[in-house]
C-alpha cells in the first residue's frame, strides 16, 4: 500500500497551522525542522551501505532467495523491507524511512527505526513499528559484510554481546542504554569500567510517540524526567563524546516539538455510536480510575500501579537497578537531576504506569513487552494465545490489533533464527502475556461495548 496519502496529510496539517495560528507558528515550525532532522541527520556511525542493501537476498533461505534472484531490482527492495519490517521512503521507495541514506549511499538506522511504523500498510506519523527485525537484519548485514570483505561496524560487533531482539516488532532497547551508561559519567564523559555480566536481556515494544504530550515522565515505570536531552540516550555510542551532545542538543529541542505535536490517529472505520456510548460508561466505572477520561475536558492521572496489582510480566522492573534510576535522571540527560526532582520516589521501581489510551487502536500489540496482539484479548484474558505470529502488514478489524496466527506452541523442528523470530512466545522470560485481569469484572457486553469506545479515543 502507498503510504504516502497520511504521511502528506499530517505535514499538511502541520502547514495549515502554521499559516493559521500565529502562536502555534514557532512550534510547528520547530516540529517541522525536527522530523527534517530525523530524516536526514545521521547522528550514529554507518550501518551498511546500499551496496549491501541490495545484495541482503544472497544471504536468506530457500525459497525466498531464489524468488529474489528471479525478481527485478525493486522487487527485491520491496521483498528486503518487508523481511526486515523496514518501509519505503515516501520519495523514494528504492530506501527506507527508518533509515538515514547518505549521498555516499550509506545507511544509519534513526530513531524511527523503531518509532515508525505502519498499521494495516498505511504509514501512521509516531505509531510504533512493530514489525522490525533488526536482529536478523544485523545478522544478514554481519554475514554478507564478511562475503564482501566490508570492514564490521557497531551493530555488526554489539550484536555478538548483546541480544538485539529475540521476537520481531520488540528490542532490547532498555539494555543498549543501561550497557552504553556504563561507560560515561555523569556528565557524559567516557570513561573504562569493566563489562557487565549481569544485564538482564529483554525485549520491550516502542510506545506510540503521540503519548508524549500526555505524559509527565518516561518509560513503561514512569520513572525518567521528560525533555529533549532525555531523548538523547540513543546516542551513546563511542563515537559520539559529550561535546557532540551539547551540539546537537538545538536539533533534539525540534525533535522533542515533533513528537510533542503527534495527534493520536483517528479509527479510520465506522463506529456503532450506541455501543461505544454503553462502553463509556463501563469504561468510566472500571478502567478511568488508572487510564483517564477522553474527549474536550479528559485528563490522565498517570497512575503507577504496582507490579503485583497489574501482575503484569515483571522483568523490565527487575532489569534496571534504583541506583541507574536515579542516576540517569542525575545526569546530563535529566539536567544533574534539576528535571525529574518529582519522580525520585519512583526509582525503586514498583510498578508501571498505566498508559494514556489515545489512539489504542494504532498501536499493537499491547502491554509494556508486546505480548498481547489485539484490545480483545487485552479484554479477554482467558483467551490470550501461547504463542501467536502476525501477518506481514494485516490488520485485525474486528479484533483491533494485529491479525495473527495463535498457536499452543512453536511448530515442531528445527526453525531458523530469522523463522523463530517470527513468532511471539509468550512462555519465554520476559514475555508473559499474564495479568491485567481488571477486565474480569465485565460482562460479555461490557467487554463488546468497551471495545467499541476504545475505537473512539
Ligand atoms: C531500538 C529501538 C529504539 C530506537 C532506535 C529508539 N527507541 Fe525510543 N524507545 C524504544 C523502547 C523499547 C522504548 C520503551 C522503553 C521503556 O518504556 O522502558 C522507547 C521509549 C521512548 C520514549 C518514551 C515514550 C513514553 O511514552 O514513555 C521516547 C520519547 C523515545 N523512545 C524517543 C526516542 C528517540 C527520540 C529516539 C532516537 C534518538 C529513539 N527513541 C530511538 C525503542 C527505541
Ligand atoms: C488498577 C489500574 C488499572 C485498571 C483499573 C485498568 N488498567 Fe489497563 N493498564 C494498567 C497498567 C498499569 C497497564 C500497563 C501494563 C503493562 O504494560 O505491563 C495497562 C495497560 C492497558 C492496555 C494496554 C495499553 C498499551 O498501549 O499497551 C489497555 C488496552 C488497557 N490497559 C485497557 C484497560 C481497560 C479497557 C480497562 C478497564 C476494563 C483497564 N485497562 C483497567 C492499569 C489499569
Amino acid at each position: 500500500m502507498d503510504p504516502r496519502p497520511v504521511e502528506r496529510r499530517f505535514l499538511w496539517c502541520l502547514i495549515v497551522a502554521v499559516l493559521a495560528c500565529p502562536v502555534a507558528d514557532a512550534r510547528a515550525s520547530d516540529a517541522l525542522r525536527g522530523h527534517e532532522h530525523l530524516l536526514t541527520h545521521a547522528y550514529l556511525p554507518p550501518d551498511f551501505d546500499q551496496e549491501v542493501f541490495d545484495a541482503l537476498w544472497t544471504m536468506w533461505e530457500e525459497p525466498l532467495r531464489s524468488r529474489a534472484e528471479a525478481a527485478p531490482v525493486a522487487e527485491r527492495r520491496r521483498m528486503a523491507m518487508e523481511r526486515y519490517g523496514l518501509l519505503p521512503h515516501p520519495d523514494d521507495p528504492s530506501r527506507s524511512v527508518q533509515y538515514v541514506v547518505g549521498v555516499d549511499g550509506s545507511w544509519t538506522m534513526s530513531c524511527l527505526a523503531c518509532h515508525q511504523g505502519q498499521v494495516g500498510g498505511r504509514l501512521i506519523p509516531g505509531a510504533p513499528n512493530s514489525s522490525y527485525a533488526l536482529e536478523t537484519l544485523t545478522e544478514d548485514v554481519r554475514m554478507l559484510k564478511v562475503k564482501q570483505r566490508k570492514p564490521l561496524g557497531h551493530m555488526d560487533m554489539g550484536s555478538l554481546l548483546l541480544p538485539l531482539g529475540t521476537t520481531n516488532g520488540t528490542t532490547n532497547a532498555v539494555i543498549f542504554g543501561v550497557a552504553l551508561m556504563r561507560h560515561r559519567d555523569a556528565a557524559l564523559n567516557i570513561v573504562q569500567r569493566p563489562p557487565r555480566f549481569d544485564l538482564v536481556h529483554h525485549d520491550m515494544d516502542a510506545p506510540a510517540w503521540w503519548h508524549y504530550r500526555r505524559r509527565n515522565s518516561l518509560y513503561a515505570d514512569g520513572f525518567a524526567a521528560k525533555g529533549h536531552r532525555m531523548l538523547m540516550q540513543f546516542l551513546l555510542v563511542k563515537e559520539n563524546g559529550p561535546e557532540k551532545f551539547a551540539a546537537w542538543e538545538d536539533e533534539f529541542r525540534d525533535i522533542e516539538a515533533w513528537i510533542a505535536a503527534l495527534e493520536p490517529p483517528r479509527w479510520p472505520g465506522a463506529i456503532d455510536a450506541s455501543l461505544a456510548a454503553a462502553g463509556q460508561g463501563v469504561f468510566a466505572a472500571h478502567c478511568a480510575s488508572c487510564h483517564g477520561t477522553y474527549g474536550p475536558d479528559g485528563s490522565y492521572p498517570e497512575r503507577l500501579v504496582s507490579i503485583d496489582e497489574v501482575g503484569t510480566d515483571r522483568v523490565r522492573l527487575d532489569s534496571l537497578t534504583a541506583k541507574e534510576r536515579s542516576e540517569l535522571n542525575a545526569s546530563w540527560f535529566g539536567h544533574m537531576g534539576a528535571d525529574g526532582a518529582d519522580l525520585a520516589d519512583r526509582a525503586a521501581g514498583t510498578g508501571y504506569v498505566a498508559p494514556p489510551l489515545d489512539g489504542v487502536w494504532a498501536s499493537a500489540p499491547y502491554f509494556h513487552n508486546g505480548s498481547v496482539p489485539t484490545l480483545w484479548h487485552v479484554l479477554h484474558p482467558g483467551e490470550r494465545p501461547t504463542v501467536w505470529r502476525r501477518t506481514p502488514t494485516g490488520y485485525d478489524e474486528s479484533r483491533v490489533g494485529l491479525e495473527v496466527e495463535e498457536r499452543d506452541a512453536l511448530p515442531e523442528g528445527k526453525l531458523l533464527p530469522s523463522v523463530r523470530r517470527q513468532y511471539f512466545d509468550t512462555r519465554k522470560p520476559g514475555k508473559s502475556a499474564a495479568g491485567h485481569d481488571f477486565p474480569d469484572a465485565l460482562s460479555a457486553d461490557e467487554k463488546t461495548a468497551v471495545l467499541e469506545y476504545l475505537k473512539t479515543l
